[in-house]
């Protein structure tokens, strides 16, 4: 059999410790797969940023990408590389460029899905200079509103957050008109939504889609934030994990993006998703510790089988099969999820990526459980914490974060010797056990 090296490039900006992990194991698992009468291998690689012509070829057929929302060379060459290349790219770069959270709340309300009641207001000021016809525009078509009334049709507790948000920056609870007033006064240029709370939720989950594999953890908003996601286990009960699942990869497939986080609140007993427009999520050890192993291992599943596969790239996302669920009327609310979820685990081709994982990466649960153990790893993680903490605590939070990571190695081994050796399940079972919640650590580390 002739053989062929499958290259995964990482374009990667601040990110210390998952890439060094994701290398590590990649590495350890001594991987050749038999694919179409070859016999591949895996090349891993670091993306650098230099000139580039758009007529020359690239070299990658994967590329993880942690760029594409905020670095425009390594976005354009990415755009570049998947029209004249057939890259195959983590996140799809023109969704991500161009579907803020407004466009994915509109979206997902047209296909049923339960987010907040939520309203869009015009800017309080603008940036005339910039602008020259704002000028004329508004003094022809602005209507002039109550903001109380829209208030009012919301009803309190609101929040007020800018409609392309991300990071918490500009968001505001509010709980009475005099505050809706002030906040809007203190709002300036920027376009913002009202939304009603989901108040008072009794439990926030972030489900994050690597591909078809969704993890779901339970998110604590008032930790600190080493301690924000929390480790617990039994959260919520299988039907409630199917349905945040199904619901993460209806958004995931909708938009084309294969590594997003979605935020759900729960408020008696059902699940209302409120921010969902998160691709390219926070991927550091620092944030997730207890869970970073199992999002490590799921990016390297999902990788290495679109890698072998050289699995084509949707580039135009194709909507109308969502919307044509959406419009049975007579269909519940249940029903169209699991349908809508049924076009994205086809789309991801799940059967086929279960099969790969089951075949080929049956050794990815060891090699990462023994990775997690060694120097290298303790090492990764030193660097991380050294790179956000300030000097002193950085001995503290390194040995918090291994800390959490042995736990998880020790949940991980029971896991491991109790489970049947099948491979990945396409709806993870959650972990069964007691809740714990992370040591309260008070630290003055700088913002993930
Ligand atoms: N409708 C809502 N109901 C309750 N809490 C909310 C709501 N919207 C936002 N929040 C709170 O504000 C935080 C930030 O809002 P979010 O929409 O997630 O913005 P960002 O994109 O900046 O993360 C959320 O994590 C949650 O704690
Ligand atoms: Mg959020």
């Amino acid at each position: 059999m002739p053989n062929v090296t499958r290259r995964i490039g990482l374009s990667l900006g601040a990110d210390i410790c998952w890439p060094g992990c994701y290398e590590e194991i990649v590495r350890r698992l001594h991987l050749t797969v038999p694919v179409g009468g070859d016999q591949v291998s895996f090349d891993v690689e670091r993306v650098s940023v230099e000139p580039f012509n758009l007529r020359q070829p690239v070299k990658y057929d994967v590329v993880l990408d942690r760029l594409t929302h905020w670095f425009q060379t390594s976005r354009e060459w990415i755009k570049k590389a998947v029209v004249m290349d057939d890259l195959y790219v983590l996140n799809n770069p023109w969704a991500l460029q161009s579907m803020e959270k407004h466009t994915t709340y509109a979206a997902m309300m047209a296909l049923g899905i339960k987010v907040p009641e939520t309203w869009m207001l015009p800017p309080k000021s603008y940036d005339w200079d910039a602008l020259p016809d704002a000028k004329p525009t508004l003094q022809r078509y602005a209507r002039m509103f109550d903001l109380t009334r829209v208030g009012e049709q919301l009803g309190y507790p609101l929040f007020m957050k800018p409609y392309d948000g991300g990071a918490w920056v500009g968001v505001t609870k509010i709980d009475s008109p005099d505050e809706l007033r002030a906040a809007y006064e203190d709002s300036g240029r920027r376009v913002m939504h009202l939304q009603r709370a989901v108040y008072p939720f009794d439990l926030f989950v972030r489900a994050i889609g690597i591909g078809p594999q969704v993890h779901c953890v339970k998110y604590d908003p008032d930790a600190p934030l080493h301690a924000r996601y929390v480790v617990a286990f039994n959260f919520v009960n299988s039907e409630e994990w199917r349905e945040l699942t199904d619901i993460c990869l209806t958004i995931n497939s909708f938009f084309g993006w294969e590594f997003n986080s979605c935020e759900s609140l729960r408020k008696d007993g059902e699940f209302f998703p409120i921010d969902f427009a998160n691709a390219c999520p926070d991927f550091q050890v620092t944030s997730l510790h207890f869970h970073f192993p199992t999002l490590v291992k799921n990016m390297v599943r999902w990788s290495l089988f679109c890698a072998a596969h050289q699995r084509k790239m949707r580039k135009n996302l194709d909507w109308e099969p969502f919307f044509a669920i959406a419009r049975q009327q007579d269909l519940p609310y249940r029903e169209k999820l699991r349908q809508y979820a049924a076009i994205a685990n086809a789309r991801m081709e799940t059967d086929k990526f279960n099969e790969f994982c089951a075949t080929h990466l049956a050794h990815l649960d060891e090699v990462t459980w023994d990775f997690f153990g060694t120097p290298r790893a303790k090492e990764l993680v030193q660097q991380k914490v050294t790179a956000l903490f300030p000097g002193h605590e950085v001995e503290k939070f390194t040995e918090h974060y291994w800390g959490l990571l042995q736990f998880w190695r020790k949940c991980e081994r029971e896991r491991l010797d109790t489970a049947a050796p099948a491979g990945l399940a396409a709806v993870p079972t959650p972990i069964r056990g007691a809740e714990v919640g992370t040591q309260p650590l008070k630290s003055k580390g700088k913002k993930a």
